[in-house]
């Protein structure tokens, strides 16, 4: 019998990446989802992904979700409105999962040790320390096996609803931004932590209370935009603000702070050890190729 894993936030990037990744090799899948009509959850349907209609407030949709389950995938979105919701909800899952009978816990959750990079009480210090909490959480449920993954920058960032975070490229081309042109950031495919999270269910054992920066290579801000520039067809460009204008231009574009920070977010990652897991991973030009309808329709046909 295949096994069966219950995969959290399934309707987003990278829990419907993992979902369908998990259905193609043939194992089950169990998901809940707030909107059983959206497309992301019709498409989950349509590739035998079990649907169970709730929020992560609905303990009984989570409870119903998790029967039979094997292992568990956490990925948490935090609230906006409600800065302790993932907390609250992290926990309730996990304990979910441990009274459910699930045997093995993989974690994706963020860089939790840039919190030193921002300001206390922020609201990105606070996001990143509540994962923190999770992983704390996380740890001590006694899971049989437990790895926590923590994914760089999205190359999906650069794409669709997620390009929020870069006010101006799509409507104009331009990119005004708190990084330098040769700030280099450490990326990663969706379907790579994917990949990593099904090695991690497949051999609990080696990956038994692995902590793991995943990233699946590393570009600096100009080589992003050339490379977005070819796959589109558009020219984009950056306009690198001063560090004086940052904390101005922060009152209104609310992503500076972060991409202030993310400066040196590449010194969590090592590119290099990423080679000794033996799974293969997309370099950038491969990630836009695969994508090439979401570059079309997100750069071409929004102007
Ligand atoms: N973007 C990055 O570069 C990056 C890097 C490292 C880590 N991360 C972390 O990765 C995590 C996942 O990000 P993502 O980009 O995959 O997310 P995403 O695409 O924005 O999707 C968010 C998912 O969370 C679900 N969701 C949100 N609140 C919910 C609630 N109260 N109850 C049930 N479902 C809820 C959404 O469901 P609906 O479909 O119903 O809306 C959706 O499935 C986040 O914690 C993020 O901080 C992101």
């Amino acid at each position: 019998m295949s096994p069966t894993i219950f995969v959290v936030a399934a309707t987003g990037t990278l829990g419907k990446a993992l979902a369908l990744d998990l259905r193609k090799i043939g194992w089950n899948v169990h998901a809940t989802v707030r909107n059983p009509t959206s497309p992301a959850a019709k498409e989950l349907a349509n590739a035998g992904v079990k649907l169970f209609p709730g929020d992560w407030d609905n303990e009984k949709a989570l409870r119903d979700g998790m029967i039979g389950c094997d292992g568990l995938f956490l990925n948490l979105m935090p609230s906006f409105t409600d800065w302790k919701a993932d907390v609250r909800q992290g926990k309730t899952i996990i304990d979910i999962a441990r009274a459910s009978g699930i045997k093995q816990l993989v974690h994706s959750t963020g860089i939790i040790d840039m919190v030193d990079d921002f300001e206390p009480g922020s609201l990105v210090a606070v996001l990143l320390n509540n994962k923190k909490l999770v992983e704390d959480a996380a740890r001590a449920a006694d899971f049989d096996a437990y790895t926590i993954l923590r994914p760089a920058a999205f190359m999906a960032n650069w794409l669709g609803a997620k390009l929020v975070m870069c006010p101006g490229l799509v409507e104009n081309g331009i990119f005004e931004t708190a990084y330098k042109p040769d700030t280099v950031l450490p990326l990663v495919d969706e379907h790579d932590v994917a990949a990593f999270s099904i090695a991690a269910f497949k051999d609990p054992t080696r990956f038994d209370g692995q902590e793991i920066a995943v990233a699946s290579e590393a570009r600096t801000v100009e080589e992003i935009l050339q490379l977005l520039s070819q796959a589109s067809g558009r020219q984009l460009k950056a306009q690198y603000l001063p560090d004086e204008e940052i904390s101005e231009k922060a009152k209104e574009n609310i992503f500076l702070p972060g991409q202030l920070a993310s400066r040196k977010m590449f010194r969590f990652f090592d590119i290099d050890d990423m080679a000794k897991w033996g799974i293969p991973l997309h370099t950038f030009p491969e990630f836009l190729e695969r994508e090439r309808a979401s570059v079309e329709q997100t750069y071409n046909q929004r102007q």
